[in-house]
């Protein structure tokens, strides 16, 4: 039977949606991407080798499925290219056919990355830590409805006219503002012709595409980038991306009704990390960061950066699961836990004498909120050998199964490696 299923991140990010997808993808037609853009970085581990995917769906390894980037996607064209690139000289094949892209998606330009970078450099407080790929840029044009979308490119004369209103705007504000000599609308309209070219084969109404996969009864698997708390509307604003990247994201990214959805399935790693920026109530200290960062290899996939780490937050995952409609969840990453003696949950929030199992609006509340822990024994085991779940230790499901009843979600399989084989089945 076909069944459409949204994956989502439920926490900050970096979760292991990659290899999640990857073993999804099996059972699938389709996989798409609906909304952020090569901010994200999904790792897959095949064997020995090891791919990052940034904006192409990472079911583009497996031969025979379609992977789709709709139109809540914003595209940066030379990344994409390079990453087609990349992928053919892994020997993974790129073509018209198991590659469609929305004409109506958004496209990432030189000043989008610029105003990033320039606009995060001179906040001194209140830098968000973005990935400085002009992703808040493009998405803050296409909601003042000055962005350029992909189908542009090939209307030559509607395309110049609207890169020279835009220039003529960033260029002012470039120079004043931040002091940076501007863009040449000749220069960037010659490159983007040359991109519109290279991409032209995959482009298509990828809403026709995937209503028509629908007719067919294709499964498709939404590939959710980012996490919940990262979403523009329901993330730890301002300290977010600027897409919806929870569930409802799909329908508006890709263009499917929210009655075809049959499934919403949450990655959920089995401690908590976050890379840039904002509030993180179960934040570990030093030694534990730098312990729990090496052994789970915690730097992040699209910049590198160290990614901060902390303990199972139950109430950010809780109120994950409510906002996207999750039904089940995978959780990852939980070998990186294998050598603790003692291991915390965060249960609710102390804020001013009072106990939350919420997070309010209150901007501060998450800066200035004590975590209520609870404390579980370590089982001081190697759980990356462990091949059904039966075999791992009593204290490593006692742990999973507190994690399930705290966020009242059946879970589906454990993740306890990077590669397919070291996932079980939860029983
Ligand atoms: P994504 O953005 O959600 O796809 O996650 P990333 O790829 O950015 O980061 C997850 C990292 O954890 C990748 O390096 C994965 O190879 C790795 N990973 C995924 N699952 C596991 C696991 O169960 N255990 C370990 N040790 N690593 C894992
Ligand atoms: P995947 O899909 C983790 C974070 C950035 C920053 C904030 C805003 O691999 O899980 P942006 O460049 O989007 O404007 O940055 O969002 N961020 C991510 N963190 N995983 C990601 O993607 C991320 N994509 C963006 O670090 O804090
Ligand atoms: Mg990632």
């Amino acid at each position: 039977m076909s069944q459409v299923t949204v994956l989502v991140g439920a926490q900050w990010g970096d979760e292991g949606k990659g290899k999640v997808i990857d073993i999804l993808t099996e059972d699938v037609q389709q996989i798409v991407r609906y909304q952020g853009g090569n901010n994200a970085g999904h790792t897959v581990v095949i064997g020995d080798k090891k791919y990052v995917l940034h904006l192409i769906p990472s079911g583009i390894l497996h031969e025979g499925k379609i992977c789709v980037i709709g139109h809540g996607v914003v595209v940066d064209p030379r990344a994409l290219i390079d990453e087609i690139k990349l992928l053919r000289s892994q020997g993974i094949d790129v073509n018209k056919d198991n590659l469609k892209i929305s004409d109506k998606a958004h496209v990432i330009f030189p000043y989008h990355q610029k105003i990033d970078e320039l606009r995060e450099a001179r906040r001194k407080k209140g830098r968000i830590g973005t990935t400085k790929k002009g992703i808040g840029p493009c998405y803050a044009d296409k909601v003042a409805r000055v962005g350029i979308r992909i189908a542009d490119l090939f209307d030559k004369k509607y395309f110049k006219s609207r890169l020279e209103r835009n220039i003529e705007e960033k260029n002012s504000v470039l120079k004043h503002l931040y002091g940076f000599k501007g863009f040449s609308v000749d220069d960037i309209f010659e490159e983007y012709m040359e991109y519109a070219e290279s991409l032209k084969e995959y482009v298509c109404d990828t809403v026709v595409h995937l209503n028509e996969a629908l007719k067919n009864g294709d499964s498709i698997l939404f590939e959710g980038a980012q996490g919940t708390f990262l979403d523009v509307d329901y993330g730890t604003y301002p300290y977010v991306t600027s897409s919806n990247s929870t569930a409802g994201g799909a329908c508006t990214g890709a263009g499917i009704g929210p009655s075809r959805i049959d499934m919403v399935l949450g990655v959920v790693k089995a401690y908590t990390t976050r890379v840039g920026e904002g509030p993180f109530p179960t934040e570990f200290g030093p030694d534990l960061m730098d312990k729990i960062r090496q052994k789970g290899g915690e730097f992040g996939a699209t910049t590198g950066r160290a990614r901060r780490c902390g303990w199972f937050d139950s109430v950010l995952v809780k109120n994950s699961v409510a906002i996207n409609g999750i039904d089940k969840v995978v959780i990852t990453k939980l070998d990186v836990l294998d050598e603790l003696d003692s291991i915390k949950i965060c249960v609710a929030y102390k804020y001013k004498g009072k106990e939350f199992c919420t997070i309010p609006g209150d901007p501060r509340f998450l800066d200035e909120c004590e975590p209520v822990y609870e404390e579980h024994p370590g089982w001081r085991q190697d759980t990356s050998q462990v091949t059904s779940y039966d075999n791992l230790p009593e204290n490593a499901k006692k742990y999973l199964g507190r994690i399930r009843e705290l966020i009242g979600t059946d879970i589906m399989l454990v993740s306890v490696g990077k590669s397919r084989k070291q996932t079980l089945m939860y029983k």
